[in-house]
């Protein structure tokens, strides 16, 4: 380990809430770009369940699997040397009795050297969330949109019930989250929640006032065929990029001029 590198940790992350530094947080889902992220200064990045969308091609983030989480945490772990990687709990294993996420969890942590899980979930997992905590897996929660909930919802659909978000995000908190990710809610609600907290709320889809954001990687960086939620500023256009540069490659290997002398071994 270099030890010049200062390794974001829990407290470290708690603490940034108390000392008024905003978070930051992308989704990553293999080494190269963890790598980036991680050298660009980013504070955490999660292996979230949206690789079953963005990686996969799937409609939702249901199908994906434990294995599947542990294959990309792991190559994720292996690029980074400062930020905190947290995995995401596939569905539904937080569903599956405290024991079992436990079990689960450990293996994930035990398997890819992440240093936190996230779940989706509040109020109703509060006895999971605590299980793992006394268990010593660092627990993010998640409240507001629940992607999860997809098929109970027909959709995507921002959660406005402010009294049911302030309840799951107060229980996450009371049963020893380190955080919790706001998603899909308006921002006044978002900034109540925020404001309520000792923990830090990271937020997505849920407006300035949190206290940090998250966004999927490949949302932020233009790559995400097809529509994207409001939410999700592309913050430059990699598709775009990617596009050109394939295309320029194939012209110039189809004129000729690929590989040249700066590119070949001359003897
Ligand atoms: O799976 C995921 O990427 C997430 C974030 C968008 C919060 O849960």
């Amino acid at each position: 380990m270099n030890p010049a590198v200062r390794p974001m940790t829990v407290p470290k992350f708690v603490a940034a809430k108390r000392e008024g530094r905003k978070l930051t947080m992308l989704t990553a889902y293999d080494y190269s770009l963890a790598v980036a992220l991680d050298e660009a200064g980013v504070d955490s990045i999660l292996v979230g369940d949206s690789l079953g969308m963005v990686m996969q091609g799937q409609a939702n983030t249901l199908p994906v699997t434990v294995d599947e989480i542990i294959y990309h945490t792991k190559c994720v772990c292996r690029g980074v040397r400062r930020a905190l990687v947290i995995a995401d709990l596939p569905f539904p294993i937080n569903h599956l009795g405290v024991h079992k996420t436990i079990e689960l969890s450990a293996r994930i942590l035990k398997e890819t050297g992440c240093q936190a899980v996230k779940l989706e979930g509040g109020a109703e997992q509060a006895s999971v969330i605590a299980g793992l905590v006394a268990a010593g897996i660092p627990v993010m929660g998640h409240v507001g949109l629940r992607p999860q909930n997809v098929l109970m919802m027909g959709g995507y659909r921002v959660q406005r019930d402010g009294e049911t978000l302030m309840a799951d995000a107060q229980a996450a908190q009371d049963a020893g989250a380190f955080g919790v990710v706001l998603e899909g809610i308006p921002s006044p609600l978002a900034k109540g929640v925020t404001t309520q907290l000792a923990i830090p709320t990271i937020g997505i889809g849920a407006g300035p006032d949190c206290d940090g954001q998250v966004l999927v990687l490949h949302d932020m960086l233009g790559l995400t065929p097809g529509p994207v939620p409001k939410f999700a500023k592309a913050f430059c256009d990699l598709r775009g990029t990617i596009q050109a540069a394939v295309a320029e490659y194939c012209r110039q290997v189809s004129e000729g001029s690929f590989p040249d002398e700066a590119h070949s071994y001359g003897s």
